[in-house]
């Protein structure tokens, strides 16, 4: 069979990265966080202590490793996806994430971890930058509360105590800068199909996108 590229794109908390991770396991392919890789380089970027907003001190992309794999994120071979998900991480992404150098970078890495194989990747600019022939294209969204509800349940289980308005604040604020900024920013692609999740389970949406895949590989 040939190879079959998804792309998922959607706002902070929409489920992207469960929903694709479940795809990918159901249909042996793999799965690409993108969101993952802009969280390493911050958490780099903080532990080194350069000046976050210099464009230029992102040189060190030339040096670090990063690798995803079965779910995990890995710099320079450390396994950090715990680390990624620290508020201090998450306050700054999108900071990082806005710089063209830091984008292309990532980009450069995201095209060639999809060359020759079946991925579902995640991310805010894979339909439109990373993958723009991508098979099949899907905008996944949810309204801001469901979305606050979900990531709050999320931290819970995690042992993250949290009050659910700072991470409604959280969410609206990393939408606004994701969506507002110059380079690539958080939008549909227009072959994209919309997919209101507010009001479905992990699983409905699952079952719609492999319905969707397969029919497009029927075609
Ligand atoms: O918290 P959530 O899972 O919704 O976000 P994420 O997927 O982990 O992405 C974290 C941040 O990385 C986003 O808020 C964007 O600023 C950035 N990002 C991006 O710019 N482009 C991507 N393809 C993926 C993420």
């Amino acid at each position: 069979m040939k190879q079959f590229h998804v792309a998922i794109d959607g706002p902070a908390g929409s489920g992207k990265s469960t929903i694709s991770g479940l795809i990918a396991k159901k249909l042996n392919w793999t799965h690409i966080d993108t969101g993952a890789m802009y969280r390493a380089v911050t958490l780099w970027a903080l532990n080194n202590k350069i000046d976050l907003n210099n464009e230029s001190e992102y040189r060190f992309l030339e040096k670090i490793n990063i690798s995803y794999e079965n779910d995990q994120i890995f710099l320079n071979g450390i396994n950090v996806s715990i680390d990624i998900r620290s508020e201090e991480v998450t306050n700054n992404v999108s900071l990082v994430s806005s710089f063209p150098y830091v984008r292309k970078k990532m980009v450069d890495l995201q095209k060639k971890a999809a060359e020759n194989i079946s991925v579902v990747m995640d991310g805010r600019d894979i339909g439109t930058v990373v993958l723009p022939n991508a098979d099949l294209k899907i905008f996944l969204t949810a309204n801001v509360e469901e979305r606050a509800k979900r990531r709050y349940a999320e931290n819970v289980q995690k042992g993250k105590v949290d009050h659910i308005d700072n991470v409604i604040n959280d969410i609206i604020v990393r939408d606004e800068k994701d969506s507002t900024r110059k380079e690539a920013p958080l939008k549909k692609a227009k072959d994209a199909f919309e997919l209101d999740t507010t009001y479905m389970t992990i699983d409905e949406v699952v079952n719609k996108i492999i319905l969707m895949i397969e029919k497009k590989e029927n075609l």
